[in-house]
């Protein structure tokens, strides 16, 4: 007989996402890096952009440097070309995910690949841990059809892009400097969702829409969640809904952060802003 998990996790605090623009005017809900919470670590940043007005993205993202963490990509609608200055591109589609290492450096381009049409996804920026944040960048690219679906009762469905749930369902996305899981999870009207987490990271749920509950506590579309810790996190929705639930093991290093440069002393922020001013990356 199947152990029951003990010790749920609860909800330490709730963000609402802050409306902002980036790029060349991209209009974007920041959830994680701005004011409210500054970092959740490994995580750095986490950005939902949704809209069907090309003014807010058609601008996309101009060539801009990286170094010293990951930016993940995961598109819910629409279509994001990527370039970056070794020569290599992508096209990320519906479905789709970019999970890119920037290592010691890319300087890169997203931009839609529409003119029209609902442009939805979000960008998440993990952190790398020191020994690894010079390492050659690398990318795994995955469209929808290698993103493997797992189907739990009551009509819960898995979309698990990276990790490896209770039922062995394992993401496309692998070896990890920093490990993770990242789920997409819809869940229909009055169902339950429970999956055991490893107790050393540190979780969230962002809820894209509809209206849930975790340990007693409603959560409301567009704001997030920030895990305590425990082994588990059990979820109840009450209406049609759909989330991403991310996990990740905390690095607990300090963190030396300007701009599109993550580092872990001022030393290296300084160089990170000469090595790209002086062309090497
Ligand atoms: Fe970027």
């Amino acid at each position: 007989m199947e152990q029951l998990v003990q010790n749920s996790r609860g909800i330490k605090r709730i963000v609402v996402g802050q409306e902002t623009s980036d790029g060349a005017g991209v209009r974007l809900t920041r959830v994680i890096g701005g004011a409210q919470l500054p970092q959740f670590d490994p995580f750095l940043l986490l950005d939902h952009f949704v809209s069907d007005d090309p003014d807010d993205y058609i601008g996309g993202f101009p060539p801009h440097p990286h170094r010293g963490f990951e930016t993940v990509t995961y598109l819910l609608a629409g279509q994001v070309e990527h370039r970056d200055n070794a020569g290599h591109t992508g096209l990320l589609e519906t479905g789709g995910v970019q999970w890119m290492t920037a290592g010691r450096g890319v300087i890169h381009s997203e931009m839609p690949q529409q003119q029209d049409g609902l442009l939805s996804g979000f960008q998440l920026w993990v952190n790398l841990p020191s020994g690894q944040k010079m390492v050659a960048p690398r990318y795994q690219e995955f469209d929808r059809e290698a993103i493997p679906r797992e189907q739990r009762s009551d009509g819960v469905e898995l979309r698990v892009v990276a990790g490896q749930t209770s039922r062995q369902t394992t993401g496309p996305v692998s070896e990890l400097a920093t490990p993770a899981l990242f789920y997409d999870i819809t869940l229909p009207a009055d169902s339950w969702f429970s999956e055991p987490l490893p107790p050393a990271y540190n979780g969230f749920v962002y809820l894209i829409e509809g209206s849930v509950s975790i340990d007693g506590t409603k959560l409301e579309g567009g704001s997030l969640a920030v895990l305590d810790q425990g082994e588990s996190v059990e979820i109840t929705a009450q209406e049609s809904s759909r989330l991403l639930l991310v996990a990740g093991q905390p690095l607990n290093e300090p963190i030396a952060r300007r701009g599109p440069f993550v580092m872990n002393s001022e030393a290296e922020l300084q160089q990170a802003f000469s090595d790209y001013q002086e062309g090497r990356f």
